[in-house]
């Protein structure tokens, strides 16, 4: 079972991809979480996403496809794919890959939440720079102020969470990322609308309850 999730920054990807994962035994596989990993690292990698991610734009195309096609077939057939793909070139890469080897994306999960909301929520995020739980300073707090729950280790705030990184960020998704909802509605993977514009809880159970309406197992 192969679940992308869509929807701009901010729109919950992370924090919804964690519960579906938990429900179907899934593989998180997360493009910004590699790319921070890389950063963290000091690899040549990472030094070539840093510019990108800090200005709000996308890592170009043939640099995040190989990274993220690799990482994929890795998975063996089980993963929830978290900001990618973000174009339509790598939504036609993918699917050349997985064609390649007699698979598909069995579900497109789209988030529909809008601009003034994510930006209030990203000001407001927190993340474990160890394990990259993520919290949000009203809606999911820690137990203990500015602690991870897990390790304990302090929360920090993304550098690309700043305001005016952010504007930059759904500049770009509304450019680059939001016709790929076209591309799908045009394919054979179901595309599922969810209004994420709601509490955490309820944007899971809606998610949840249309995987289950699919049957995928
Ligand atoms: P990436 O890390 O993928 O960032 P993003 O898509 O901008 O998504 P976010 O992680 O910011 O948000 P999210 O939707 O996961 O929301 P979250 O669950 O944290 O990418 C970062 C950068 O890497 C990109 O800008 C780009 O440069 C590069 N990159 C990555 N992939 C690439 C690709 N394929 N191609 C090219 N470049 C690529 O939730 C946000 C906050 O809201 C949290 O605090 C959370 O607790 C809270 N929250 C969540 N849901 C709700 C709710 N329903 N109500 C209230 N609060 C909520």
């Amino acid at each position: 079972m192969k679940v992308v999730l869509l929807g701009p920054p901010g729109a919950g990807k992370g924090t919804q991809c964690k519960r579906i994962i938990d429900k179907y035994g899934l593989l998180h596989i997360s493009s910004g979480d590699i790319f921070r990993a890389e950063i963290s690292a000091g690899s040549e990698l990472g030094k070539k996403a840093k510019d990108y991610i800090d200005a709000g734009q996308l890592v170009p195309d043939d640099v995040v496809i190989s990274m993220m096609v690799g990482a994929i077939e890795k998975a063996s057939g089980k993963c929830v794919l978290d900001g990618f793909p973000r174009t339509v070139v790598q939504a036609e890469e993918l699917d050349k890959a997985l064609a390649a080897n007699d698979d598909r994306i069995d579900a497109v999960v789209n988030l529909v939440v809008d601009d003034a909301e994510v930006a209030s929520r990203l000001t407001k995020r927190r993340s474990c720079p160890d394990c990259g739980a993520v919290y949000h300073l009203d809606f999911l707090k820690p137990k203990v102020g500015g602690k991870c729950d897990n390790d304990g280790v302090s929360l920090v705030q993304r550098d690309d969470d700043k305001p005016e990184v952010v504007l930059n960020r759904l500049k770009t998704y509304h450019q680059l990322t939001e016709p790929l909802v076209g591309y799908y509605n045009g394919g054979n993977s179901p595309v599922l609308e969810i209004s994420a514009a709601k509490a955490i809880d309820d944007v899971t159970t809606e998610i949840l309850k249309k995987l289950s309406d699919l049957q995928l197992g």
